[in-house]
């Protein structure tokens, strides 16, 4: 399946992410195939791991319900709602991402579709899905101001957004290398939007918390709890931007949760 627009039709964030991403993709493949064996009640959240046993981040019963995730990678997260009984559909800006998960849809026996696409402009019709879902998908890499729209379009009324983040702590504590973020603030707060990096091409995208309040409100949601990720004493990680000792104290990861008015 495809909702493809021709590649200069594309924003130029697109693009470049598109291309950062069909790069990266061989190291994530490792990552997806350990994230699709979880079963329902072991599943991991973040960098860290943390259960979803004690964040309850999914809704207690999916079953029956239409989800898209956005920005899907290699589809673990849908995998999860397949075999709690929902009806998934993945979309992902990166083809080598979802050859991925392709694969280990093969491999497991889950099926869903996947649309290779923006998921600014998704290609299906208004009011489509029960839960619009992302873990450093499109919450990251896609435009808010065009991404949030789309989310509340493809939404029911009722329906529930889900999305984490990079906590906004970190982001502002973020050297602009690969290095652990510090305890200093190196970036301004106001004006947070677009932020590029000098290691690589890709584009990120933060908000201030007001500014996703806004958002979320003006696109008919009402925010129903931001989860501060903390992990575990003893957890551990592969991403090398943050310490366990940085993230016991604030928060390295964000989970918003929305409803949509109606
Ligand atoms: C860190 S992965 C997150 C996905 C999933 N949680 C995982 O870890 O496999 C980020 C994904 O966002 C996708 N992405 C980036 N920009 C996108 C966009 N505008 N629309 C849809 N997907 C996008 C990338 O191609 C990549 O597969």
């Amino acid at each position: 399946m495809t909702g493809e627009a021709e590649p200069e039709e594309l924003p130029e964030h697109v693009r470049r992410n598109r291309a950062e991403w069909d790069s990266w993709a061989v190291d994530f493949v490792a990552d997806g195939e350990r994230s699709w064996k979880l079963s329902p009640g072991d599943e991991t959240w973040g960098v860290w791991g943390i259960p979803e046993a004690s964040l309850h981040l999914l809704p207690d019963d999916v079953s029956g319900l239409d989800t898209i995730e956005l920005g899907c990678g290699t589809g673990y997260i849908s995998a999860w709602l397949a075999r709690r009984g929902a009806r998934p559909v993945g979309i992902d800006n990166s083809e080598a991402q979802l050859a991925t998960a392709r694969r280990l849809q093969a491999e497991h026996g889950i099926e869903f579709p996947l649309i290779f696409g923006n998921a600014e402009t998704v290609p299906l019709p208004d009011a489509s899905f029960d839960l619009a879902i992302s873990e450093y998908g499109a919450s990251i890499w896609a435009d808010p101001y065009r991404w949030v729209p789309e989310a509340a379009r493809l939404l029911r009324p009722g329906g529930r957004l889900i999305f984490l983040v990079n906590g906004l702590i970190l982001t502002l504590c973020s050297p602009d290398v690969e290095e652990p973020a510090t305890d200093r603030l190196l970036r301004p707060y106001f004006g947070l939007h677009r932020l590029e990096w000098s290691v690589d091409d890709s584009v990120n995208f933060y908000l201030g918390y007001g500014d996703w309040i806004r958002l979320l409100r003006s696109n008919g949601f009402d925010v129903e709890d931001l989860v501060e990720l903390r992990p575990a004493e003893d957890a551990t990680t592969n991403f090398k931007e943050v310490t366990l000792d940085w993230a016991r104290q604030w928060p390295s990861e964000e989970v918003w949760k929305a409803r949509k008015r109606g």
